[in-house]
């Protein structure tokens, strides 16, 4: 059965470049053969504050916990906000908390791509590493490869939304690879 890949992540801005990022990743993911779907910054815009005495969910909330049930890995992508991960993005991470009974625990066992965007090389730092923190919190796998990207200095994206720096298709790709075999041996 096809890997299925649930992206998380991104901002409200046009051309959000961690929502590009994701999906790029999504999109080599795809290639690998996976099932990819992108819950972006509009859809994370959807939840409510997360409550967790709250005994109902919405149907945005639904959505997001269903799919990450049923995934097999996921991709986060946060811009650095303030040195840290976005509201939008922690409070979509912060609903998981629903997944705490599930059999398989939060994130238990599953391969995390992490991406950042940050307009400084700092806040790209700290914020994946903050990343690592909440999905090593999670049970989950970072990949050994994160994305940061300063947005700044570097323009990944053409007009036309085509990835056209070299060096970060090159990470994008890797992060693909070691999403898509995690825990797939050789000799399989
Ligand atoms: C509210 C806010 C806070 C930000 N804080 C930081 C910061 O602390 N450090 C930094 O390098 N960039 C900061 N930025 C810049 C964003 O991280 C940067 O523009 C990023 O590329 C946005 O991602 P996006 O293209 O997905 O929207 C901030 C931007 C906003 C709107």
């Amino acid at each position: 059965m096809a890997r299925r890949v649930v992206g998380i992540g991104g901002t409200l801005r046009p051309r959000s470049s961690s929502e590009m990022l994701a999906r790029a990743v999504l999109a080599e993911c795809a290639a690998l053969g996976a099932e990819a779907v992108m819950f972006d910054g509009i859809a994370l815009s959807e939840l409510p504050h997360f409550n967790p005495e709250a005994p109902t969910r919405n149907a945005a909330e639904q959505a997001l916990v269903a799919a990450v049930r049923a995934a097999d890995a996921l991709v986060i992508a946060s811009p650095g906000y303030h040195g840290g991960v976005s509201g939008l993005v922690k409070n979509a991470i912060d609903l998981l908390e629903d997944t705490r009974g599930d059999a398989r625990v939060y994130f238990d066992g599953m391969p995390i791509g992490l991406i950042v965007s940050a307009a400084g090389w700092q806040a790209g730092g700290v914020t994946l590493a903050a990343l690592r923190g909440i999905v090593h919190a999670m049970r989950g796998w970072p990949t050994p490869v994160g994305i940061a990207i300063n947005s700044i200095e570097q323009k990944p994206f053409g007009a036309d939304g085509t990835l056209i720096d070299a060096g970060i298709a090159a990470q994008v790709a890797l992060q693909a690879r070691q999403i898509m075999t995690f825990g797939v041996s050789e000799a399989a």
